[in-house]
């Protein structure tokens, strides 16, 4: 546990605020008083404000010395004495666009540029706005009045309802007991769509007016059954009189859980819904049941420091699916988690130098830059998912409800949570998790049959060079052999006879049944060999399972990716969207081995199309009223592969496609919009087919929409097209800072576009840092870039460029992280390219 003197809660501890602001879009100027009561456990007490210009502290209407330590982020002050105090604190500060504090949204209507003014105070930003104590554990009361240059027909929100506006200041009822980060309220001319809960809770969904009404109306059926699944599942009622979900067009992060009044990023919340994919529906809704799950878990019960962040986050991660699972069973949305998460997590946590989910922080501002989301976010969740399979639905609910009675309004621990859960299920589950929390990595169980003997040992995995320090985990292995042990704690387990095991089994070998426990299993080659012949009777999950750890265990060298190849066709005619996406992630790598414009390349092409040819012809070009999920969420991925593959009908029929909806291209079919714009632009691009399209990025309110032209015109051929591109990063009126890596890795994937989009970065670093350099994305363009590189040249200029920089606070832990990822590929590419190709080659018929 933290217990930290620098902590400013230690020396006061506030139980209401009384914050006024007055906001002042023209000037962009803030001031504001804020009068602070609470209890002063030392005369010299510190309050944090950050840029905050304070003019006058006050302690019981009497002014007191005070002075102002930037570094710090402080307000030293001193007392007359310890005890209850109020303080009255008064200051002006900027209005700033960085998109953390207090900050204004951008956005047109018609053509009028218009704002929202918003506030982003996770992690640290509060102290941004007014004088606080701006720790998760210094829970306080809040009553907020906001002043502001209003004009006619404004709305304005906050985290309670508005209890009277007088003399132009809006005033809200006092909220509950919460922690600063969780303070939100926004104003602007929005549009918003009202329904209540069974229990009575008010749940709305607000945007600005440049969407139609009823990009609404998904996020408000979401929301609202979110709340009523959550209230039933938790055993505890919504505490607030209201829900506001909020989409502003400027975002940082992709949404906050602030306390009844959630943030998001437009394309998070707003959907049209007579055209979207439906695994765009999908994250949607998870995005929103993860906000809402933290309405209790991080708003109710809050992490007593950040060093438990991953809590809060790791356990929203898993809820959100928990929740839309229950809400809409039809679309087995722990699929998603299968082809999101999981491989995420296995990919990230396999480069040794990554962190644990469970870090110590002391400095606030490391929290950012520690935020690594494969693990705090996948990883930490399939933590808790591992938890849940061991315990159980009831017991976890036992456990949480006991949880949030004993910890409301208050903050808890990760102990605090095993202790709940450990209670509710009679499980030492703080033991076994601790295993995984605190260390960083995985293990990877070969399972082998020695001398006849059927034997399991765990050691870590690695992909690219790793450093084996010995540790073991706590491996709940969940084997389809009633001999296997429930949790593997040991080095080196011996199961029994193999021939025995087998013949009383009557299948073959398998561990990790159901793929929701951290690790990946090597079987040799018997034991490989026995499951891949009744690969084709596994259900997806386990299909998805053995390609997803063959790929990973490909990576790390211990089977060659040639031996991959010849297996992708037994999955090819799979109708399950989870064993497709796993089978063209291999294909997707197979690219690495192959220079562009070569034969080589033509033939994985080939293989491309043959993989993807039956497919294609079973699902055609166009959703079919009815078809079944997995038909809808299978065809991108077969109809890109024949695109990949220059398939001459596949590129006639987008062709065809485009030509019919020329005159209103955002009524193409969703799902295969991206697809159909970037053969265009590819095939048939001109100058003027690419001004079209960037114009009509700038104009569509619609996320997917613009997603998919973002798609097509990263991947132009063109090299003076490229240049426009590489022009418009830097043009905020075009492409949002925060949209921008997704330009970025666009164009970086076309082989193309390589080149000019790595120059871009390079020359224009310093620009990147200013914009985008408090951020936590930041950190992410590096990620971006060596997930694409894998040739020596490039590993060269990388380390040339980025290793000066690895002092860069931020930047340390993904500099390094990211040359052993692309060495690891460069060598990989290098040992088993000839192979992989012949292997390719054998493929073809
Ligand atoms: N609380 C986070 C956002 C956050 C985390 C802000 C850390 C500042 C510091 C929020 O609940 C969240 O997890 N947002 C995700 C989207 C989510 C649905 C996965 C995000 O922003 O990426
Ligand atoms: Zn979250």
């Amino acid at each position: 546990m933290t217990e930290n003197n620098t902590h400013f809660y230690t020396k006061f501890h506030p139980s209401n605020y009384n914050v006024y602001l007055d906001i002042n879009r023209a000037t962009k100027t803030i001031s504001g008083q804020t009068t602070i009561t609470g209890e002063a456990l030392t005369t010299e007490i510190s309050i944090h404000q950050k840029a905050l210009k304070v003019t006058s502290v006050q302690s019981q209407n009497t002014d007191v010395p005070f002075t102002t330590d930037d570094a710090a982020e402080a307000i030293n002050i001193t007392l007359p004495s310890t005890g209850e105090t109020t303080l009255t604190i008064d200051y002006t500060a900027p209005l700033t666009d960085a998109m953390m504090g207090i900050y204004p949204s951008y956005y047109e209507v018609n053509g009028e540029k218009k704002q929202i003014i918003g506030t982003q105070f996770e992690t640290t930003f509060a102290r941004q706005a007014f004088p606080c104590v701006d720790e998760p554990e210094a829970k306080a009361t809040f009553d907020l009045a906001l002043k502001f240059d209003e004009h006619e027909g404004e709305t304005v929100l906050a985290n309670m309802p508005e209890k009277k506006v007088e003399d132009g200041v809006h005033y809200f009822d006092t909220t509950v007991k919460m922690s600063t980060y969780l303070v939100a309220f926004a104003f602007g001319e929005l549009q918003g769509k009202q329904t209540t809960t069974k229990s009575g809770v008010q749940v709305g969904v607000f945007g600005t007016k440049a969407h139609k009404a009823n990009e609404l109306d998904f996020a408000l059926d979401i929301a609202k059954r979110s709340i009523e699944f959550y209230e039933d599942f938790y055993q505890t009622p919504y505490p607030l009189p209201h829900s506001w979900q909020l989409a502003l067009p400027d975002f940082s992060a992709g949404a906050m859980e602030n306390w009844g009044l959630v943030t998001y990023r437009e394309a998070y919340l707003l959907l049209d819904p007579d055209n979207t994919a439906l695994d765009m529906k999908q994250l949607v809704a998870t995005v929103i049941s993860h906000e809402l799950a933290h309405q209790w878990f991080g708003d109710l019960v809050t992490m007593k420091w950040w060093d438990d962040l991953w809590l809060n986050e790791s356990f929203a991660n898993m809820m959100e699916y928990v929740a839309i699972d229950a809400l809409e069973p039809d679309w087995h949305i722990w699929e998603m988690f299968q082809t999101s998460d999981v491989p995420a997590a296995l990919q990230r946590d396999a480069t040794d130098g990554v962190q644990s989910v469970h870090v110590s922080v002391e400095d606030p501002a490391e929290i950012d830059a520690l935020f690594d989301s494969a693990i705090v976010y996948a990883k930490g969740a399939r933590m808790l998912v591992m938890v849940r399979s061991l315990i159980g639905d009831d017991a976890l609910r036992k456990g949480l409800k006991a949880y949030f009675a004993a910890h409301r309004y208050g903050n808890a621990t990760g102990a605090d949570l095993w202790a709940a859960l450990g209670e509710a299920s009679n499980l030492d589950v703080g033991a076994i998790m601790n295993s995984w929390l605190e260390q960083p990595g995985y293990p990877v169980v070969d399972a082998k049959v020695v001398d006849g003997q059927l034997t399991l040992s765990q050691h870590q995995f690695f992909v690219g060079d790793g450093v084996d320090q010995d540790r073991k985990w706590q491996i709940p292995l969940n084997g389809n052999y009633a001999a296997t042990p429930q949790i593997m704690k040991d080095a080196r387990v011996v199961l029994g006879d193999y021939a025995d095991l087998r013949q009383q089994a009557g299948e073959p070998f398998r561990l990790n049944v159901g793929n929701e426990s951290h690790f990946i299993v090597n079987y040799d080659d018997t034991l490989r060999a026995d499951l891949l012949t009744t690969s084709a009777d596994l259900d997806a999950i386990s299909q998805l399972q053995l390609l997803q750890d063959l790929r990973l265990l490909a990576d790390g060298r211990q089977v060659s990716y040639a031996d991959l190849v010849p297996l992708l066709k037994d999955f090819a005619e799979s109708p399950a969207t989870v064993v497709n996406a796993a089978l063209y992630r291999i294909a997707g790598t197979l690219t690495q081995f192959v220079t562009p414009e070569s034969t080589e390349e033509a033939q994985l092409r080939k293989l491309y199309d043959q993989l993807s040819a039956k497919q294609v012809a079973r699902l055609g070009w166009t959703p079919r009223a009815g078809e079944s999920n997995d038909d809808q969420l299978t065809r991108p991925y077969v109809l890109s592969a024949a695109l990949y593959a220059k398939n001459p009908a596949a590129i006639e029929a987008a062709h065809q496609l485009f030509t019919d909806n020329q005159a209103d291209l955002g009524a193409l079919p969703a799902d295969i919009r991206a697809m159909v714009l970037a053969n265009e632009v590819k095939h048939y691009g001109s100058t003027e087919l690419f001004e079209a399209l960037l114009n009509a990025y700038r104009q569509t309110p619609d996320a997917s929409f613009k997603s998919a032209i973002r798609a097509a015109l990263t991947s132009t051929p063109d090299a003076a097209l490229i240049k426009r591109v590489i022009e418009a990063f830097e043009d905020a009126d075009t492409i949002k800072p925060q949209d921008l890596r997704g330009w970025y890795r666009g164009v970086l994937a076309n082989p193309k576009g390589e080149q000019a989009a790595w120059d871009w970065l390079r020359d224009d670093w310093s620009w990147l840092e200013a914009t985008v350099g408090g951020d936590m994305e930041f950190s992410t363009y590096i990620t971006v870039t060596a997930g694409i590189f894998h040739t020596a040249e490039r590993l060269a200029e990388f380390k040339a460029f980025f290793e000066p920089k690895i002092n860069t606070p931020g930047l340390t832990r993904e500099i390094t992280m990211d040359i052993k990822v692309i060495g690891s590929r460069v060598d990989l590419v290098e040992a088993e390219q000839a192979a992989v190709n012949q292997a390719i080659a054998a493929e073809l018929n």
